[in-house]
């Protein structure tokens, strides 16, 4: 078989998960709350502001978009990981579907994903928290509270949380998995908080004009309207795709995961919508626009500082569980991929002690912590959207190809009228994607034609099937 054609069987990797080296010890609980915690973050948070600034109170209708597309990509995921309960998410399936090159390609985007995300997270962490440590007039230097983008040297704050994420990690997962249950209450609640206080100064003036910039526009080279918006706002759904990569630690894995996937997309989904809709109707789409903390700042327009300083706090306390559930998932990807020959084994041992890769964690800690002290976070948060959109996609086809080629392969889960629920994942993650500023698809394709270069003249011959034929 052609080398980018070796292809893993679907029946071993079906059954694979009991020959798994982790241990099997979350329950739905566990990925409803790594579901939700990954997915409400930085996102609603913070770029719900970015976006108004691109499509103006039309930014709405960019939710229902990105949220439309992240619903089809879930249902796709929910059958692929319920038929394929093992770590490697989206470059497994691919591995059984498309072959080893495909496969390479989404892993290797998933690594920029999944790192890029939390340094965005990071990033919009620090935001919330400078606001914390300036109410407290804690005397710190501006320099070191943003990146040279924003008019500083260095994002201390970001650099910080992403280094202790990393550490609290390498410690185990399981102590990780149940603080972040806590945390995902905690974020919850503060949601919560934000629509009661906001709702009733509802003002139906702030929508107008509705779509400044209209669908797709560009204003100074920058690409603007609702469009643009949606191919920022989609970070803020996904997050569910790093249930799939607890798969094997999971001990029910077809009911635990398809609770996990659908239902943290479901819950955040509703929750979005109505933050966001109080939000615009709370303040200026460009004072929104303006803000490193939108929602505090809605708040305190509306004359309720010591909320705004609770939702601040949450953000501060409870943000971090999304750089955890995706530093979790990156560590997880990464262990699969060296599994399979494609990456370096000695990343990724597992250390017996704490049942997590620690080498590989904490070096994904300082990659992070560097990305989130030095660079933007709309261009960070494109850039980790870009990743995703290409493993959504890849998905998608592999569910479809799966129901063609396989029909009568056993399915824990169906996704409903996967005829049409495949193709608008597909459709709608390139036009997303498509609608992505130019200097992200740059860096996308750089990144990837790196890892082209790597599989051709070293991986290809690494890999554990190639190992296998030669002997
Ligand atoms: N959905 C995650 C967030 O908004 C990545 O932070």
């Amino acid at each position: 078989m052609a080398f980018w054609n070796r292809r893993k069987q679907l029946e071993s990797v079906a059954s694979g998960i009991a020959h798994s080296a982790l241990k099997p010890t979350l329950s739905w609980p566990h990925l409803l709350g790594l579901g939700v915690g990954g997915i409400i973050g930085t996102g609603i948070y913070t770029l719900t502001g970015v976006g108004a600034g691109l499509a103006g109170p039309g930014v709405i209708l960019s939710f229902v978009i990105a949220g439309i597309v992240c619903v089809c990509a879930a249902l796709a995921y929910a059958e692929m990981s319920t038929m394929m309960p093992v770590a490697g998410s989206a470059y497994t399936y691919s591995y059984v579907v498309l072959g080893e090159l495909l496969a390479w390609i989404v892993g290797w985007s998933l690594i920029l994903e999944y790192t890029v995300v939390c340094s965005a997270v990071a990033v919009g962490w620090s935001g919330y928290a400078t606001g914390v440590l300036k109410a407290a007039e804690l005397n710190i230097p501006d320099a070191l509270l943003a990146g040279p983008h924003a008019g500083g040297l260095i994002n201390v704050p970001a650099i910080i949380i992403s280094l202790a994420v990393a550490g609290l990690l390498a410690i185990g997962t399981k102590e990780s998995a149940t603080v972040n249950l806590v945390l995902v209450f905690v974020k919850l609640i503060a949601l919560g908080i934000f629509i009661a206080l906001a709702a009733p100064a509802f003002d139906s003036g702030n929508f107008q004009p509705f779509m400044p910039y209209g669908w797709v526009s560009e204003v100074n080279g920058v690409p603007h309207g609702v469009m643009a918006a949606a191919a920022i706002i989609f970070f803020a759904f996904y997050g569910f795709d790093a249930v799939s990569t607890a798969a094997e630690e999971t001990r029910n894995p077809s009911r635990d995961l398809k609770i996990g996937i659908i239902g943290s997309m479901l819950i955040c989904t509703f929750i979005y919508m109505a933050v966001a809709a109080v939000a615009l109707g709370g303040a200026s789409y460009l004072d929104l626009a303006n803000s490193p903390e939108p929602l505090a700042m809605v708040l305190r327009n509306l004359q309720h500082p010591f909320a705004a300083t609770v939702i601040a706090g949450a953000a501060v306390i409870a943000l971090p569980t999304v750089i955890m559930a995706f530093m979790y998932g990156q560590s997880r990807i990464f262990f699969v991929m060296a599994r399979d020959g494609l990456l370096p084994q000695g990343l990724s041992t597992i250390n017996p002690r704490t049942g997590s890769p620690v080498l590989m964690t904490l070096i994904t800690g300082v990659i992070v912590a560097i990305i989130a002290g030095l660079l933007p976070l709309n261009e960070i948060a494109a850039l980790a959207n870009a990743g995703t959109l290409a493993a959504f996609i890849a998905v998608a086809v592999c569910m479809m190809v799966l129901r063609v080629k396989h029909p009568d392969f056993p399915r824990k889960f169906r996704s409903p009228v996967w005829w049409l629920v495949g193709p608008l994942a597909i459709v709608g993650c390139l036009y997303l994607f498509w609608n992505l500023p130019g200097i992200t698809k740059k860096w996308f394709f750089i990144w990837n034609a790196a890892g082209l270069l790597i599989y051709l003249l070293v991986t290809r011959h690494q890999s554990a099937l190639a190992k296998a034929e030669r002997s």
